[in-house]
């Protein structure tokens, strides 16, 4: 039985792993989950499976090397799945070092214990583990030309401190790979959308202010574009690649479902108006007058948009799920799950937004 040491497990798509790992392999595997419960993470994420004798939760810091080791000790890790991080752009602009340590002297730390664990002698690491390294297609940089894609050999051009501590830690990675044939995969995915993002991105925090009447923040001039994907068709990439992706290769995970934020803004508001009950109160507020143009966010990457040929090619991975399905679904698990918002937007989040947005 496999046993799969999950970081940043509490988190959004750390939940989502999760959660689809146990519906799909139920008691065959057994899941660790080490998560320092930041602002973004969030147990009432994983309120369905915190029973299981096949998972624990463990409160700790990925730069605690003694409490990591300590876990290695008393368990046979056979992979380590890193979603754990600070992860938005926003933040990082206005405190980088946060996302340093945790981005990429955490990210070391995973990877100088598993290396102690897991290397048999100088170029041998015992059979069967993997570590897998959850990047992003920010490290990429920014698209400008309408045709060109981020294919895997693009050359990494970060522009703002949250991609470049994710294009850190991927150096640090694709080096242990090549001086010590470490077992990895490192995986580049686009922007995820789906239930239990924490309402400091885009899609959340527009559905919750459209629920709550508050103006729709777009920056700039709202024609930037991001390449969405439904959260559950990441966390299905990320299982083919621990299972069937050759060791020491990048895979890009991407949909070629590009949209403006402004489009996105719209659609929101078009779903909501589609999904709410004529008696529901709320809907008296969702309204094309709420989005409010604002000023720009500082280095705004224009454009990401993926290629995932070599995904598709290799594993026969693709994006199970349409755009206008997917946010349907979000919306309505948002929907659903009012409760989760208001007690995760109480507290700190009203400072956060407070000071971002006035
Ligand atoms: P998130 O912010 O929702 O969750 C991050 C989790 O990591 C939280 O549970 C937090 O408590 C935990 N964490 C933070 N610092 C920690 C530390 N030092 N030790 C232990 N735990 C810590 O992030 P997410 O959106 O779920 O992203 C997960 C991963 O996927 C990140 O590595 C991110 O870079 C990457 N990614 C995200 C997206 C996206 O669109 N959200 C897209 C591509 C890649
Ligand atoms: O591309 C993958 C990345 O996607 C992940 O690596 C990051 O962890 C994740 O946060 C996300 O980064 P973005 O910066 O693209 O996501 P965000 O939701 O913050 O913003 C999406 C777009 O919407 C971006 O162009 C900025 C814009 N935006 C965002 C917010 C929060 C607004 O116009 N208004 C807003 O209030």
């Amino acid at each position: 039985m496999k046993t799969y040491l999950v970081t940043g497990g509490a988190g959004f798509i750390g939940s989502n792993f999760i959660q689809y790992m146990f519906e799909k392999y139920d008691n065959d595997i057994n899941i660790i989950n080490v998560d320092d419960l930041t602002y973004a993470g969030n147990l009432d994420n994983l309120n369905s499976i915190n029973d299981r004798e096949n998972y624990k939760f463990i409160k700790k810091n990925i730069c605690n090397a003694n409490k990591i080791r300590k876990i290695f000790l008393s368990n046979n890790v056979d992979y380590i799945v890193n979603f754990a991080a600070e992860s938005h752009v926003d933040r990082s602009i206005r405190n980088p070092e946060v996302f340093i340590r945790t981005n990429v002297m955490g990210t070391l730390v995973l990877l100088n214990i598993a290396k102690e664990f897991w290397q048999q002698d100088d170029d041998n690491f015992k059979k069967g583990k993997k570590f897998i390294q959850v990047s992003t297609d920010e490290v990429y940089g920014s698209l400008e030309d309408k045709h060109d894609y981020f294919y895997e050999n693009t050359p990494l051009d970060p522009h703002s401190p949250y991609s470049a501590s994710k294009a850190s830690a991927d150096l640090l990675v694709k080096s242990y790979i090549n001086t010590y044939k470490f077992p990895a995969n490192i995986t580049r995915c686009s922007n995820n959308y789906g239930p239990y993002q924490f309402p400091e991105k885009l899609i959340p925090l527009m559905i919750n202010n459209a629920l709550e009447g508050k103006k729709l923040p777009i920056y700039g001039d709202g024609k930037n574009i991001r390449d969405w994907l439904y959260v559950k068709d990441h966390v299905k990439a990320i299982d083919m690649i621990i299972n069937n992706g050759r060791l020491g290769e990048v895979y890009n995970i991407g949909g070629h479902n590009e949209k403006e934020n402004i489009e996105v803004a719209h659609i929101i508001l078009d779903t909501l108006l589609e999904l709410l009950d004529k008696e529901d109160n709320r809907k008296k507020h969702i309204k094309k007058n709420l989005i409010a143009y604002i000023k720009d966010r500082k280095g705004h990457d224009r454009r990401y948009a993926i290629c995932p040929n070599k995904i598709k090619k290799e594993l026969n991975w693709y994006p199970e799920t349409s755009f206008e399905e997917g946010i349907k679904l979000t919306i309505k698990w948002y929907l659903k799950n009012n409760q989760w918002m208001k007690k995760i937007t109480s507290g700190d989040y009203l400072n956060y937004y407070e000071e971002m947005y006035h």
